[in-house]
């Protein structure tokens, strides 16, 4: 069993390890408008980048899953890739609960800064990382990015650069 980050009631936050690699992309799948990837993308989050992404696992089922890294050139900002929680898991305030759970680990220690990138069409996902700022103290930005022409034409919405900072959580090494 992985480390185990949190214990709410019957839920268990934790970093992925392989055996989770397929249910996390299931979840992926339920959780629209999340872009699915490959399995096997979903299996290196879960292995490689283990200690930046999460999961919130209920009765033996993923209920949540946060995916995302150290910029490789910015280690002080933590890119969050994609957050989903389960429809029958939502309100509760699970999601930020994860987020902040990820940015408390030691592994984060030098972390001050978190960027993700949203559409426009997204108010949950907004709301999500609104609410993160006000919890965190935390000055929210959102800038042009991804544009409709970087995805190819083919429909794909335009992607916001959002970037919160800077943060305040506790890490768990001190
Ligand atoms: C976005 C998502 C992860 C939120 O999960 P959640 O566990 O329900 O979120 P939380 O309960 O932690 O919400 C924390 C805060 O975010 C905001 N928020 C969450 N869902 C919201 C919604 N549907 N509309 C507006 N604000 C919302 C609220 O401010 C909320 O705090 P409050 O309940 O005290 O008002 C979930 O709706 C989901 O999986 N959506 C589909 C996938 C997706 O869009 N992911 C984000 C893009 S990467």
């Amino acid at each position: 069993m992985a480390d185990i980050d949190a214990r709410v009631a019957d839920i268990i936050l934790r970093k992925p390890t392989m055996e989770d690699g397929a249910a996390f992309h299931d979840l992926v799948s339920e959780c629209p408008p999340l872009d699915e990837n490959s399995i096997y993308c979903n299996l290196l989050q879960c292995t490689d980048f283990a200690d930046t992404c999460m999961v919130a696992e209920k009765e033996g089922r993923l209920a949540g899953l946060v995916s995302g890294y150290l910029k490789p050139r910015e280690p002080n900002v933590y890119f969050l890739w994609q957050v989903g929680v389960h429809e029958a898991a939502r309100g509760h305030g699970l999601a930020l609960r994860m987020i902040q759970s990820i940015l408390a680990r030691d592994f984060c220690r030098g972390v001050d800064e978190l960027q993700c990138t949203i559409t426009r069409s997204n108010t949950a996902s907004r709301g999500l990382f609104h609410a993160l700022a006000e919890a965190e103290g935390a000055e929210i930005s959102e800038h042009d990015y991804f544009t409709e022409a970087h995805f190819g034409g083919g429909g794909h919405e335009a992607e916001f650069q959002f970037r919160v900072r800077p943060l305040k959580t506790p890490k768990a090494g001190g």
